[in-house]
């Protein structure tokens, strides 16, 4: 008798789990894609990225031999700075947070808003700002030329020993390309493992994609959780981010933000252009009930309610995308 029952409830629970598990938004869209995109122009080869990653950590490319690229994306802080404003950015009007560099080979739209669109001509950006490496690439071109250590690289990403702004450029975005975040347990659950992820982060997986309830999905879809185009949140900042590239008209583009990726984000943050959000708890709170209503807010931004329950799901879904800090070894540099 006893048994007898032991079998229903847990076949009831076999049933009640397949039903739940139907009801979850397909995992299939989420899926991580084999191969990482390059341009015609600029084929990603192991040889090109070897260079890359010297000059990524070579603070010769800043003038005054103090700041690399890694200075501000650096592999201990998720490829950002860990910081709310990067490194001096004092005194500068509308200065941004550093967004991590992972995944950029992904990425259609580069810059918080838009201003560059591929790695290649991002790369000549912090070289060239004032307040970041204020360098110019002539004189760059100059510098690396005086290091004997380059040449052999440069030789074996490009055939013979020159070295131009487009070499460097190119191998700067190559390099970045091989950055991909690690596999996370989400991966794992999306490839069909059922335990790879808690029933507390499935649960949030459906409330992030529910239209009724936090329906975060709108804006962070994809495998990288971005649909890599801007939109106003309504947060306080005075910084009109893509709105001050486009015509005032464009009333959606005011305020506007690129939509960042949620991999493999920093524990507490800071989050957000400005760096001015501290914890996911914070970040909801905000998306609850607190942006700022005006014109440019976008449509997707609607007030909505969530249980406790549902909220710890939902940083518990966030969290099992995060694959763990990508590490790699540091290179020597070249004299
Ligand atoms: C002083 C800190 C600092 C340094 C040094 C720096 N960056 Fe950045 N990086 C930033 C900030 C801040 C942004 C965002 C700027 C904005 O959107 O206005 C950014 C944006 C980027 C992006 C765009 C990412 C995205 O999601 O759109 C890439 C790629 C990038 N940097 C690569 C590099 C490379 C390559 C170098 C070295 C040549 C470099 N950075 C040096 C702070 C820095
Ligand atoms: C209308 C589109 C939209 C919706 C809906 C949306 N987001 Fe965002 N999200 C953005 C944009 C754009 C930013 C960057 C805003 C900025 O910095 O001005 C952002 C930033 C974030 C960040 C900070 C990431 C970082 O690296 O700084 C987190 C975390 C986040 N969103 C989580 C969520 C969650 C959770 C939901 C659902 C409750 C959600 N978002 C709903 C567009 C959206």
């Amino acid at each position: 008798m006893l048994f007898r029952h032991l079998v229903l409830i847990i076949s009831t629970l076999m049933v009640a789990n397949a039903a739940w598990s139907a009801n979850l938004p397909p995992r299939e869209k989420f899926k991580r894609p084999d191969s990482i995109p390059a341009p015609l122009s600029n084929p990603l080869t192991l040889e090109k990225a070897t260079l890359g990653k010297t000059l990524f950590f070579d603070q010769r490319l800043s003038r005054s031999g103090g700041m690399a690229c890694a200075t501000c994306h650096s592999p201990d802080q998720r490829w950002s700075d860990g910081r709310t404003l990067p490194l001096q950015a004092e005194g500068v009007s509308n200065a941004r947070r550093t967004p991590t560099v992972l995944n950029s080979a992904w990425l259609s739209a580069l810059m918080w808003d838009g201003r560059a669109t591929t790695l290649e001509a991002q790369a000549v950006l912090p070289i060239t700002t004032a307040h970041e490496m204020n360098f110019d690439l002539a004189s760059l071109v100059g510098r690396l030329q005086q290091i004997e250590g380059y040449r052999p690289l440069f030789t074996q990403a490009f055939g013979d020993d020159s070295i131009s702004q487009q070499r460097i450029t190119q191998a700067l975005a190559s390099f970045q390309r091989t950055l991909v975040s690690n596999i996370a347990p989400f991966d794992r659950w999306v490839a069909g493992d059922e335990e790879a992820i808690s029933e507390s982060a499935k649960r949030g997986f459906a409330v992030f994609n529910d239209k009724n309830k936090a329906n975060c999905v709108a804006c962070h879809s994809s495998w990288r959780f971005t649909d890599d185009s801007f939109h106003d949140i309504g947060l306080p900042s005075k910084d009109l981010g893509r709105g001050a590239k486009v015509p005032a008209q464009v009333t959606l583009m005011q305020h506007a933000f690129k939509t960042p990726s949620l991999r493999d984000l920093s524990i507490d943050g800071p989050y957000m252009h400005d760096g001015s959000i501290r914890g996911l708890k914070t970040v909801i709170k905000h998306y609850k009930s607190e942006a700022i209503q005006r014109e440019s807010l976008s449509k997707d931004m609607q007030k909505f309610e969530l249980s406790d329950l549902e909220e710890s799901d939902l940083i518990a879904f966030i969290q099992s995308l995060d694959g763990g800090a990508l590490k790699i070894q540091a290179p020597m540099m070249p004299e």
